[in-house]
C-alpha cells in the first residue's frame, strides 16, 4: 500500500512539477536566444547628441541611460532623488566610461519642478535635444487616490501631466535638433504599458473626484488610466508634429512585464497571498518576466532604430510594431480633447 502511495506521489511530482518546470525553462531559454538577435541598434552612434531620460535612477530608465552613454551620447538623467541617481551613475560607470552623464533634478509630482528643470536644461545645454524618453512612472496603491503638489490625482499627474508639460516645454529644443539633422528626426519616446487597455478616462472627471473608484484587486485603475493618457498623448503629439511639419517623431511603447522596483512598496503594504508570491510570481518570472536590461530593449529600439525613421505616433512592444489602431479607447477625438484639457491643467497657454 505505502509503495503505491509513494509511486503516486512521484508521478504527481513528475507530471505537475518537474515536467512543467523543465518545459518552462526550455521556453525561457528559447525566448532569451531569440531576444539576443534583436539588438539592431548596437551600431548606432549618438556621440555628440543630447538626450534626456526621466526616472533614470532605477529600473528601465537606468538601463536606458546606460545604453545611450555606451553609444557616446550626452545623457541627462532627470531624477527626483539625487543621491539615488548618483548611485546609479556610479554603478553604470563601473561598466562604461563612454559618453557623458549629467544628473538633473526633476520631480514630476510638481509642475514648478518641471518648469525649473526645463529652463535650467535650456539655459545650460540648449542647442538641440535629440531624444526625450518619458520613462518615469509610478504605480499607485490599489484603491487609493493620492494627490500631487498641484492637486492632481497622482498617477495621472506624474505619469501623464508632468511629462505632457515637460515635452511641450522642450519642443523648441527637439525641433532644433531635428533641423540640424534632416535625415535623422528627433524623437519623443513614451514608456507606456499594455495596461492602458484596462484604463478608461472620464474626460469630465480626469482627477477622479466624482467617479467612484471601484478598483480591482491587483492593479490600480488609476495607473491604467494614466497609461491610456500616455497613448492618447502619443497620438495627438504625432499629429501636431505632422501638421507643424517639424522633423520630430514620437512613439509609445510597452516594455513588457519587467522585474523592477515599480509598485513594490505597495506590495509590502498589502502583500498578495502566499501562492501568488511563491508559485505564480516565480513561474511568471521563469517564462515571461524580463529583467531591466531586457525591459529597456523596446525603449532603445524606439529611440534609435533606423527602421522607425519614417514612422510616428505608433506603439511598439517587444521591439515590434504593436497595432492598437483598431481599439476604440484610443480615439483621435479623445486624444485631442485630452490635449486641450491637459494644456489648461498645466497652464500652458
Ligand atoms: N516594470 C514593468 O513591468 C512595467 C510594465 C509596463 C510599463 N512600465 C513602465 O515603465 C516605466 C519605468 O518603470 P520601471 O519598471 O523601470 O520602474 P522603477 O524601477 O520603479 O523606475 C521608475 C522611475 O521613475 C521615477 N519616478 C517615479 N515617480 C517620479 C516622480 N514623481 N518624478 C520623477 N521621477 C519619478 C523613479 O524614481 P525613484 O528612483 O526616485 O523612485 C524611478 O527612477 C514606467 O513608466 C512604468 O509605468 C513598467
Ligand atoms: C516630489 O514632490 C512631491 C510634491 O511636492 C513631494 O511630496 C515629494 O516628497 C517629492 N519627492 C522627492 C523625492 O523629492
Amino acid at each position: 500500500m505505502s509503495c503505491c502511495i509513494t509511486s503516486f506521489l512521484y508521478s504527481i511530482l513528475l507530471y505537475f512539477a518537474i515536467i512543467p518546470a523543465l518545459t518552462l525553462l526550455a521556453i525561457r531559454l528559447t525566448i532569451r536566444k531569440l531576444r539576443g538577435k534583436v539588438d539592431i541598434t548596437n551600431e548606432v552612434d549618438i556621440s555628440g547628441k543630447t538626450v534626456i531620460v526621466t526616472g533614470a535612477s532605477d529600473g528601465i530608465g537606468k538601463v536606458t541611460a546606460e545604453e545611450f552613454a555606451v553609444r557616446g551620447a550626452r545623457v541627462i538623467l532627470a531624477c527626483r532623488n539625487l543621491q539615488k541617481a548618483e548611485r546609479a551613475v556610479a554603478d553604470i560607470r563601473m561598466r562604461t566610461t563612454n559618453g557623458e552623464m549629467i544628473i538633473m533634478h526633476l520631480n514630476l509630482s510638481s509642475l514648478s519642478s518641471v518648469r525649473q528643470f526645463a529652463s535650467e536644461f535650456i539655459q545650460k545645454y540648449g542647442g538641440g535635444l535629440s531624444i526625450l524618453v518619458n520613462n518615469a512612472g509610478l504605480v499607485n496603491p490599489v484603491g487609493m487616490r493620492k494627490l500631487t503638489e498641484d492637486g492632481f490625482e497622482e498617477a495621472f499627474g506624474v505619469n501623464h501631466l508632468g511629462h505632457f508639460l515637460l515635452t511641450n516645454l522642450l519642443l523648441p529644443e527637439l525641433v532644433k535638433a531635428g533641423e540640424k539633422n534632416p535625415s535623422d528626426p528627433s524623437r519623443v519616446v513614451i514608456v507606456s504599458s499594455g495596461a492602458h487597455s484596462w484604463g478608461s478616462l472620464s474626460l469630465d472627471d480626469l482627477m477622479y473626484e466624482k467617479t467612484p473608484l471601484e478598483d480591482w484587486k491587483w492593479i490600480s485603475k488609476l495607473y491604467c488610466n494614466s497609461k491610456l493618457a500616455n497613448n492618447l498623448f502619443n497620438l495627438e503629439l504625432a499629429k501636431k508634429f505632422r501638421s507643424d511639419k517639424v522633423n520630430v517623431n514620437c512613439y509609445a511603447l510597452c516594455p513588457g512585464f519587467v522585474d523592477t522596483n515599480i509598485g513594490k512598496e505597495n506590495m509590502a503594504d498589502n502583500p498578495p497571498p502566499f501562492w501568488v508570491t511563491h508559485v505564480l510570481f516565480p513561474l511568471l518570472k521563469l517564462v515571461m518576466v524580463k529583467d531591466a536590461k531586457e525591459g529597456a530593449e523596446t525603449t532603445v529600439y524606439c529611440s534609435l532604430s533606423k527602421y522607425l525613421t519614417h514612422h510616428s505616433g505608433e506603439m511598439y512592444r517587444n521591439c515590434e510594431f504593436w497595432d492598437y489602431s483598431k481599439r476604440p479607447k484610443l480615439s483621435e477625438k479623445d486624444a485631442t480633447k485630452l490635449w486641450e484639457k491637459s494644456e489648461k491643467l498645466v497652464k500652458l497657454n
